[in-house]
């Protein structure tokens, strides 16, 4: 039996638009944003999916995202779980600056290191940011050194496999069409993981907002086959526009 999974990253978000590295700050989603939350929704409806349970972030932009596809789909009875496990990745001490600015200020190729690398994490947020993930009371049951300051995609792959073997794979399992609405690199974690990419491979990988990408999984969850949902053509530039952020504009 073929099991379906698709991984679908939020639509455009305000610091998307902004062109800011985002991580673990809850921004929402733009009016583009929600579009393209029902865009995915028909493209995920036109599909034929049903799904049987959903999975989502902590943070706003992918809750919404997760909500209006659903919705679209006229789904939204479908049980939806959350956990910080599939955040996005934490961007430590570059959240909030510009993709561009930065990389006219350290390099593109010391930026493309820090967004695409798969074991070197950006600089430590400091431990007294008023953004520091330890002050935020939806991480209050966690233990305060398991709290990053930053994280590599490997140390973000870390936390979210628990996650994806303890409640996403059994239900795949158990023979479940599921959807996980999460971030462009917890989603290059579990794309990564899923597909067997080497740490070479994936410094070219970038997954666009709100394209929903459907996994087929044989009985023992290896991808049998993926595929965007849509234009493939319209994917891939998506794709590139998503890499081309840091361009440096100097
Ligand atoms: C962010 O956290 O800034 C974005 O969601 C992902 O950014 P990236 O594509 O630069 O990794």
């Amino acid at each position: 039996m073929t099991r379906k999974l698709v991984l679908l990253r939020h639509g455009q978000s305000q610091w998307n638009l902004e062109n800011r590295f985002t991580g673990w700050v809850d921004v929402d989603i733009t009016d583009v944003g929600r579009k393209e939350a029902v865009a995915a929704g028909k493209l995920m409806r036109d599909e034929g999916l049903q799904f049987d349970v959903a999975y989502t972030s902590v943070l706003k932009r992918a809750i919404r995202t997760n909500f209006t596809a659903l919705d679209e789909m006229d789904q939204m009875w479908v049980p939806v779980y959350k956990s910080w496990r599939l955040n996005e990745r934490h961007y430590g001490a570059l959240q909030g600056l510009d993709k561009a600015e930065t990389a006219a200020k350290h390099g593109e190729a010391q930026v493309k290191i820090w967004r695409r690398s798969y074991d070197i994490p950006p600089p430590d947020m400091a431990s007294d940011d008023p953004g520091h993930p330890k002050f935020d009371r939806r991480y209050a049951a966690l233990d305060e050194q398991a709290l990053p300051a930053t994280e590599s995609l490997a140390t973000t792959l870390e936390r979210v496999l628990p996650y994806w073997h303890d409640a996403i794979a059994p239900d795949l399992k158990a023979g479940k069409t599921v959807l996980v609405t999460a971030h462009g690199n917890s989603l290059r974690a579990l794309y990564k993981y899923l597909n067997k990419v080497s740490q070479d491979e994936i410094l070219e990988i970038n997954i666009p907002t709100g394209i929903p990408l459907l996994f087929e999984l044989g009985d023992d969850l290896t991808v049998q086959s993926f595929r965007y949902l849509g234009d493939p053509e319209a994917a891939k530039k998506a794709a590139e526009a998503v890499a081309n952020q840091a361009k440096s504009k100097a």
